[in-house]
């Protein structure tokens, strides 16, 4: 098996060979998740990578025809040297997100900078991409027949499309009722063995992680460390699109919390091959209903995470265990970043801002705007510090979601009365006019500008 990375225990820091790692991937030791490190990175020079010949390369194969230089992921392969062969790599043309500015609400925040990363533009739509082409990408490389996850929608539409690709069966577990439809069409048209379970998320997990011990299933969720290494090229690919300086905020969604380590370790591992020379505060939020994190750092300082029963319409995040919570903490602590919490309308409100930006986003992605505006007001975010939101989703994963919001069918009154003004001057509800030129007219003059 290759040689240039390794994998260690993020509790106890053992060291194993790649290919020992089975199962559930936590360290039959002390239970704590893996990650992949890469020994010659900290060796002399002549083993790591050098930063500018790197940078050099990277933007050399933007205008390259070959399939592993079209993917935003494995432009960036030095940094995630994991592939025996590049022959083994599954791609979508994941990543290449577009990175956009928000003027209207960098207005509304009186903010300097705000833009949006939108990994949501990936094939599958959502973010999982990135990680899934590295994870796929090696499930290959050694051979697997099955595959599966236990997901809120988005890592199984991924990886159904993935495995469809790679043709390697997949096994996706839904919490019965719990996932935006989109989603679960994705899952359905990419061919997967879709089951749905009647408990959340984390009881989908729990039977997923027996059956993965029972039977040789190869596992996918954010757990595999593969799919770590593929996620954090989106901290590369955003920071080269900023001339090689990070922003100086990153605002990221929170839920089995993969996302928020995956980046952390992409602007680590940059800062530590020279390629930037610090890394972003990266703060992750939470909606109100499902913050075992925030209730983490606010009540044990993050030494320790009570799991709860999570509820939240952004079901994309309605995760009350999550399973990568001290990577996520170690993460937040080690580039000064926070947490915030933010209510159902909080987010219904940014979800809609976002999409008059003529953007959109999933729900979850828009916990970020709306925590950027509780960071700016509780001071945790200078007016004049550049800030990005990672947007996880695209608008049209839950479609249900937008329509009962403007039709003022998706919140409760109590939910709506703090924010009742700005809902109200955000909802666009469809108008059924009557067949002729003078209906359409008359409803164009009603409108306000
Ligand atoms: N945003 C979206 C759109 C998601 O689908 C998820 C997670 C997150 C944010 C949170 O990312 O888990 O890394 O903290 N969705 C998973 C799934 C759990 O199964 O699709 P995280």
């Amino acid at each position: 098996m290759n040689e240039l990375h390794q994998l260690q225990c993020t509790g106890c820091r053992r060291l194993i060979a790649p290919e020992k790692l089975l199962g559930d991937f936590r360290c039959e030791q002390c239970g704590e998740l893996f990650e992949v490190v890469y020994p010659g990175w900290g060796g002399p020079q002549q083993t790591r990578p050098n930063a500018s010949a790197l940078r050099w390369l990277w933007k050399e194969r933007r205008s390259s025809l070959e399939a592993g230089d079209a993917s935003g992921v494995w432009r960036f392969r030095e940094a995630l040297p994991v592939l025996e062969s590049d022959a083994s790599i599954v791609s979508l043309r994941e990543g290449n997100t577009p990175l956009y500015d928000l003027p209207h609400s960098a207005e509304r925040l009186r903010v300097t900078r705000l833009q949006a990363k939108h990994q949501g533009m990936n094939p599958t739509g959502s973010f999982k991409d990135t990680g899934m082409t590295a994870a796929i990408s090696v499930a290959r490389d050694r051979g697997a027949a099955w595959v599966a996850c236990a997901s809120t929608g988005n890592t199984s539409a991924s990886m159904a499309a993935y495995a469809a690709r790679a043709g390697i069966r997949s096994l996706v577990l839904l919490p019965e009722g719990k996932i935006a439809w989109g989603k679960l069409s994705q899952s359905l048209d990419y061919g997967a063995l879709t089951l749905q379970l009647r408990t959340d998320f984390d009881g989908c997990i729990q039977v997923l992680t027996e059956v993965v011990r029972r039977a040789p299933v190869y596992l996918l969720n954010s757990v595999n460390p593969y799919r770590v290494e593929g996620q954090k090229t989106a901290a590369i690919e955003l920071t080269e699109q900023l001339g090689w300086r990070p922003p100086d905020h990153l605002i990221v969604p929170g839920g089995n919390l993969a996302n928020s380590s995956a980046l952390g370790k992409g602007f680590l591992e940059m800062k530590e091959l020279g390629l930037t020379s610090r890394v972003p505060r990266i703060s992750v939020v939470q909606a109100q209903g499902a913050n075992p994190l925030v209730r983490s750092m606010r009540e044990f300082g993050g030494e320790r995470l009570e799991p709860i029963r999570a509820d939240t319409r952004a079901s994309a995040i309605r995760i009350g265990n999550p399973a990568s919570w001290r990577k996520a903490v170690r993460v937040i602590q080690a580039t000064g970043g926070c947490v915030a919490e933010v209510s159902e309308a909080e987010i219904a409100l940014a979800k809609a801002e976002i999409g008059q930006e003529g953007i959109g986003c999933e729900p979850a992605s828009a916990v970020t705007l709306a925590g950027a505006k509780k960071l700016l007001a509780e001071g945790r975010i200078a007016p004049e510090e550049s800030v990005v939101l990672l947007l996880t989703g695209h608008t049209l994963k839950d479609a249900n979601y937008t329509i009962d919001y403007h039709l003022g069918e998706l919140l409760t009154a109590g939910e709506v009365e703090p924010l009742r003004a700005d809902v109200q001057a955000t909802r666009r509800p469809p108008v059924e006019v009557a067949s002729s030129a003078d209906a359409v007219l008359r409803a164009m003059e009603r409108t306000s500008p």
